[in-house]
């Protein structure tokens, strides 16, 4: 039998430069998928994730963050996914300060850069698909942790609007081939998925499926599949459901 042909797909990956986005990257052109992978055009890497995207045949997209130009570039790529893997972190914000940048937080990155590619979207006449990247933890109350509140401002963004969604709570993201070393995390990350095997074990399987980390590999890969899942549009997912393709 004859397995119906899937329409083709043109992908746009904000944070391809990140643990995560660049296994989006990977794992799109797995699909070939044509791969559009942002990277900011100050990146100092600049060089090497032309070369690496190249070694994929993704294609390497430096427009600004600014709204016109990203409004323009959506609108000329026509992208049907558009993937949201952005942040920053507590120790970046502060490394960037104290090197004299005016780079900011969580508000500015997080929120700002991602709303702005949000709209974007909007602005566009095609309707993508805006897979965001959230986290475990996120709900619809606001939080007095700023990374979390952001990431609900987000969502809240995403849910009470026209863009068609899909929203991923993923728990910690880590492995070996992460570039920067992150040792809290990672301490954190060892920690919990201890404590989430013993809670599996005593039958809290879903439980534990929510909070134990996952690798950029096979977080990558749920995404992309999650990405080109219909029944999947404009529902937020975790758990079980974000390792469904392991
Ligand atoms: N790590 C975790 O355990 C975890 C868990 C749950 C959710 N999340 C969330 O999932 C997302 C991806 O996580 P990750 O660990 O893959 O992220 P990551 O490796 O830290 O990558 C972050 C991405 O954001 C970009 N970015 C940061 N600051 C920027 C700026 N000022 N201008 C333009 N781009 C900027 C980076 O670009 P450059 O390379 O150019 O800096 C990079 O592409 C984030 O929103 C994160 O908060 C993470």
């Amino acid at each position: 039998m004859f397995r119906s042909i899937p329409p083709a797909h043109v992908a746009f990956v904000a944070g391809s430069t990140g643990y995560t986005g660049r296994h989006v990257v990977e794992s799109l052109r797995k699909l070939r998928i044509e791969t559009h992978a942002h990277v900011r055009p100050d990146s100092k890497e600049l060089a090497r994730w032309k070369e690496e995207f190249g070694t994929f045949g993704a294609m390497v997209d430096t427009t600004p963050w600014e709204q016109d130009a990203l409004n323009a570039r959506i609108a000329k790529i026509c992208p049907t996914l558009v993937f949201a893997l952005l942040g920053t972190t507590k120790k970046r914000t502060r490394a960037s300060k104290a090197a004299g940048s005016d780079e900011d937080g969580y508000e500015k990155i997080d929120y700002g850069l991602t709303v702005m590619l949000l709209n974007a979207v909007r602005a566009a006449s095609t309707q993508p698909r805006f897979m965001y990247l959230s986290s475990v933890g996120v709900s619809s109350k606001p939080s007095s942790n700023a990374y979390l509140d952001v990431r609900r401002r987000v969502e809240a963004e995403l849910t009470e609007g026209n863009v068609p969604y899909t929203i991923a709570r993923p728990s910690f993201i880590h492995g070996s081939d992460r570039d920067d070393v992150r040792p809290t995390e990672t301490l954190f990350a060892k920690i919990t998925d201890a404590a989430v095997t013993l809670v599996g074990a005593l039958g809290a399987a879903e439980l534990r499926e929510r909070y134990r980390s996952t690798d950029g590999k096979h977080l990558a890969d749920n995404l992309v599949m999650i990405a080109l899942d219909p029944a999947a549009e404009n529902t937020i997912i975790d758990g079980s459901a974000l390792r469904r393709f392991e």
